[in-house]
């Protein structure tokens, strides 16, 4: 089958790369000529674990190519996706759908015998009316289906959920197009996974809904992890109790500093405000939403309080930028609004994260961007674990306490148990479990002389 995927980003690159990898021939197009360039000269513009040996085979195949000329592209494809980027639009937060919108006219344009055009983008209700409203307008005589196929790959295991995934959506009422979705996922039949056939309104909202449930159980967590801390709860012991029940289930209960990324923030707003312009509001999300707005500074805090609640003249080591481990994507990432807080409380602010640290100086620009953890730890008076990566869970504890002016962790992903650090002689402290019992060492008892303002180094209490 021949396929052209519109939008050649994180999910238009995975999903035609893995296509391409099922046998079928992509061609990914995309009008941003430098990417385009730079993928044929074989270099992946993101970081995402096997993407590169993935494109690399299918490019030597000759089944994977790049391009700028949609029209060339199109012509002759069985299967248009649309999968281009539904930012926040500015100002409202609603979904932005001029690049959807732009794409869908730009396909109408150049569609040639019965093409099947989806939609994989994140886009709300009623956008595949809209979209074929376009494409009528267009070419008033194009033979076309517009189809729904949500996507719900996870940035950092991008490909594992491509060809794994735990369903497939698919929304349309076409027969012929339904045809046409079967025999693009025909290769997963062996892993047999649940194709979900439904109406195209209905493709569109389960997105949405998947996203904002998930949010949803964040948010909760993250709520139930503030009562724990207040009343010497251990989060981490509640979210297996009720996850081990199986209505519950142990996924995304991970108490932390809050959700970011390309997608909860912005699909959550979105649906929240799709259900406005429907009089449906939605409260549970609008709650979601604030919760998730505020607890990124509020890390700040937390760091700030194991200072007698100053971080003048300190300097805190962050390990960790991009919103999870294992991608350089730095959109919505908890790290930034909290790095922000840190140096607005007139913390100086050194960083070290494996991947990010390209996408992140042009967001964060007065951060010490260094070349390892433990340079990064050189001299700190506090290390913030932002992301768990790998690497940050079996740090070599006694170099770090040795390079550190002050021995203090706070540990936002809850990697390390206190023991240990207690051990190691660390001030330390996590996300829903009681604050520190060990004090933060004076700079007196540390031996060291620090040329700044006088401060008081005792754990606060909650
Ligand atoms: N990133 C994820 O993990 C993820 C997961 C599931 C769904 N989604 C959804 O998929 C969609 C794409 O997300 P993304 O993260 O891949 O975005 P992205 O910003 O990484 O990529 C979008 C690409 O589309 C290109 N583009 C825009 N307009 C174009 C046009 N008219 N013609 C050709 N190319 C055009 C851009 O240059 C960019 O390269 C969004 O709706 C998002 O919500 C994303």
């Amino acid at each position: 089958m021949r396929i052209t995927m519109v939008g050649t980003g994180y999910v238009g690159l995975v999903s035609g790369a893995c296509l391409a990898d099922f046998g079928h021939h992509v061609i990914c197009v995309d009008n941003d000529a430098s990417k385009i360039e730079a993928l044929r000269r074989g270099h992946i513009p993101i970081y995402e674990p096997g993407l590169q040996d993935l494109v690399g085979a299918n490019v030597a195949q000759r089944r994977l190519t790049f391009t700028t000329a949609l029209s060339e592209a199109v012509r002759g494809s069985d299967a248009v996706f649309i999968a281009v980027g539904t930012p926040s639009r500015r100002g409202d937060g609603h979904a932005d759908l001029s690049y959807v919108y732009a794409a869908a006219r730009d396909i109408a344009a150049v569609l040639d015998g019965y093409t099947v055009v989806i939609t994989k983008s994140t886009v709300p209700v009623g956008t595949g009316d809209e979209v074929e409203r376009i494409i009528s307008a267009t070419r008033p005589d194009a033979d076309v289906a517009v189809v729904s196929n949500p996507e719900f790959l996870r940035e950092g295991s991008a490909i594992h959920d491509f060809k794994h995934p735990d369903r497939i959506v698919v929304g349309t009422a076409d027969e012929r197009a339904r045809k046409v979705m079967a025999e693009i996922y025909r290769p997963l039949s062996l892993n047999q996974p649940p194709m979900l056939y439904t109406a195209r309104c209905t493709a569109e909202l389960i997105k949405y809904a998947a996203n904002a449930f998930l949010a949803t159980k964040i948010s909760f967590i993250n709520e139930i992890a503030d009562l724990c801390e207040r009343v010497g709860a251990d989060v981490q012991e509640v979210a297996r109790g009720i996850g081990m029940d199986n209505r519950i289930g142990n996924k995304f209960l991970h108490a932390g500093p809050g959700y970011g990324g390309s997608c909860f923030p912005k699909d959550v707003r979105a649906l929240i405000k799709t259900a406005q312009d429907h009089e449906v509001p939605l409260r549970i999300l609008e709650a979601v939403t604030a919760v998730n707005e505020v607890r990124k500074r509020a890390m700040a805090r937390k760091v700030a309080a194991l200072f007698a609640g100053s971080l003048r003249g300190r300097t805190v080591a962050v390990l960790g930028l991009s919103f999870k481990p294992n991608t350089d994507d730095m959109r919505e990432a908890p790290a930034v609004a909290l790095i922000t807080a840190l140096q607005d409380m007139g913390a100086c602010v050194r960083a070290y994260d494996p991947a990010a640290m390209e996408q992140a100086k042009a967001i964060l620009t007065d951060v010490a961007y260094c070349a390892d953890a433990y340079v990064c730890a050189d001299g700190a008076d506090a290390v913030v674990i932002a992301t768990e990566w790998e690497q940050f869970r079996a740090l070599d504890l006694g170099r770090l306490k040795d390079l550190m002016a002050c021995p203090v962790v706070v540990d936002l992903r809850n990697i390390y148990r206190p023991e240990e650090l207690a051990q190691h002689g660390f001030a330390y402290t996590r996300i829903g479990s009681p604050p520190p019992t060990q004090a933060v060492p004076s700079e007196a008892a540390l031996g060291r002389t620090i040329q700044r303002a006088p401060r008081s180094l005792v754990v606060s209490e909650p």
